[in-house]
């Protein structure tokens, strides 16, 4: 597998988040030559379009798009609020989809949603999937990643859980594979 960089983004703020749990099982599960870098969104303003100067967002936001620019992919792994995304992970796909070059148009992306719940976060993947189409982004389909009863498959701020860190890899694998016929 050539060399490539991820960026993956994590929809939930909170320290113990399953959803960063998940992300930062990534690496451990990355297939060879893929490096994953988790990116913060915490720090980005909520989307204001009197804050954009010359066609650009503030610094912090030309920062964070150049970062999804520069990569070969993305993940963007995110919770369920009330059957969407929460706004924090829409914010930051609303500031890069409008930075000149448009960052997401045909870039490779996993969409990854988990849930203490039975339904895996699943109306929240597929909003995903609505909002990110608009950009352009090119997701995997197939077998969605929406894992369910996330508290059952965590442990020492991993996911522990075998059949789950299978699918979790072969996913990211999948993500290479359209990487690859991509590039
Ligand atoms: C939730 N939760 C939730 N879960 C779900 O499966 N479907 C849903 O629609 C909702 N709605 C919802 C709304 C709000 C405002 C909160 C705070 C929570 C529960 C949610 O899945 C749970 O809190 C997860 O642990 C959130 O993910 P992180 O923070 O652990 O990554």
């Amino acid at each position: 597998m050539p060399k490539m960089t991820i960026v993956g983004l994590t929809g939930s703020l909170r320290e113990g988040s399953f959803t960063r749990q998940m992300m930062e099982t990534l690496p451990e599960l990355a297939p060879e030559g893929m490096t994953i870098d988790l990116v913060g969104i915490d720090h980005l303003p909520f989307y204001n379009a009197d804050l954009r100067e010359d066609g650009h967002g503030p610094a912090v936001v030309q920062e964070f798009a150049a970062k999804i620019a520069n990569a070969d992919g993305l993940i963007v792994g995110s919770p369920e609020y009330n059957r969407s995304p929460p706004a924090v992970i829409k914010n930051a796909i609303d500031w890069v989809s409008v930075e000149p070059g448009k960052p997401l148009d045909g870039k490779p992306t996993l969409i990854a949603t988990q849930s203490p719940g039975q339904l895996g976060g699943i109306l929240s993947n597929y909003h995903l999937r609505q909002v990110l189409s608009t950009t352009g982004a090119v997701f995997l389909t197939g077998p969605e990643v929406a894992i369910t009863r996330m508290g059952d498959k965590v442990s020492d701020g991993r996911v522990s859980d075998a059949d789950t860190r299978d699918f979790l890899a072969s996913n990211l694998k999948r993500l290479a594979e359209l990487i690859e016929g991509h590039s």
